[in-house]
């Protein structure tokens, strides 16, 4: 049984105190309980201030990227190891805005996977097609092409642990429209086919593959419903807890039933 993960990617958003507050109501509403993940990843310079807010409760914090190179001469970039340093047991690699604003190549991205993975912190893997790839149908080809390019030569034991894929239609990334529980469910399949195949059975059925793009309370319960899908990435909703907790509530129901 997959544990249920619910992350909120706060990308550049957010200042000091409204993340502090927003971390202090996260620790008191999940406090110690684990039957679902919750995890926030903060903007770099407040993960240390967010880590100690969350360090009595089990909320996870995790990093937006890191750099693939040890620590040395590269100026304004962060290595794995002060990712843990600071308290992150986990990191978001590829994710769509990081492939098409900042130029980030399968290339980079599988060097950071390796590096990631090396400083023992978990990958949170993001892929997905553009919507003109999608209208193309060229999804699987995208998916298969953005995974294997990340994926490898990874350690597999490194992945069997810490690997969680999150399939985010790039349509669908802060846009409001949502894929369809259907059609969130059908990619996930062809992931974890996937990760059969290409590794194990053992793998596939271990890694856990959120969704992400317009994740709202109103839409949470179905697509957390689906069989494969085994948690959300959430933007725009998770810097509000308002908005978080209903979603982070929605996988506790469905993992009590
Ligand atoms: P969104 O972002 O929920 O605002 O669509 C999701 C993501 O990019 O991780």
């Amino acid at each position: 049984m997959r544990r249920k993960l619910v992350a909120g990617n706060w990308k550049m958003n957010l200042d000091l105190a409204s993340g502090r507050s927003l971390a202090t109501a996260l620790a008191k509403d999940v406090g110690s309980t684990t039957a679902v993940e919750v995890m926030v990843c903060p903007p770099f310079p407040y993960l240390s201030a967010i880590h100690e807010i969350l360090s009595n409760s089990s909320v996870r914090l995790g990093a937006q990227n890191c750099y693939f190179e040890a620590p040395g001469a590269f100026t304004g970039e962060i290595a794995a190891t002060m990712l843990t340093d600071v308290g992150c047991d986990a990191v978001i690699l590829g994710h769509s805005e990081r492939r098409h604003i900042l130029g980030e190549t399968d290339e980079i991205i599988r060097k950071k996977i390796t590096t990631a993975l090396a400083a023992g912190l978990d990958v949170v893997l993001c892929v997905g097609e553009l919507k003109e790839e999608r209208l193309e149908n060229q999804t699987e080809i995208v998916l298969k092409r953005q995974m294997s390019g990340a994926l490898d030569g990874q350690d597999v034991a490194l992945l069997l642990k810490h690997l969680v894929v999150a399939y985010e239609p790039v349509w669908a990334i802060g846009t409001g429209l949502t894929a369809t529980p259907d059609q969130a469910e059908s990619v996930h399949i062809y992931l974890r086919n996937w990760l059969s195949m290409y590794y194990n059975p053992d793998l596939a059925n271990k890694v856990r593959i959120l969704y992400g793009g317009s994740v709202k309370p109103d839409n949470a319960r179905e697509l957390l419903g689906q069989p494969n899908v085994d948690g959300a990435l959430v933007g725009g909703a998770s810097l509000k807890f308002e908005q978080f907790q209903p979603i982070v509530q929605a996988a506790r129901d469905l993992t009590a039933t």
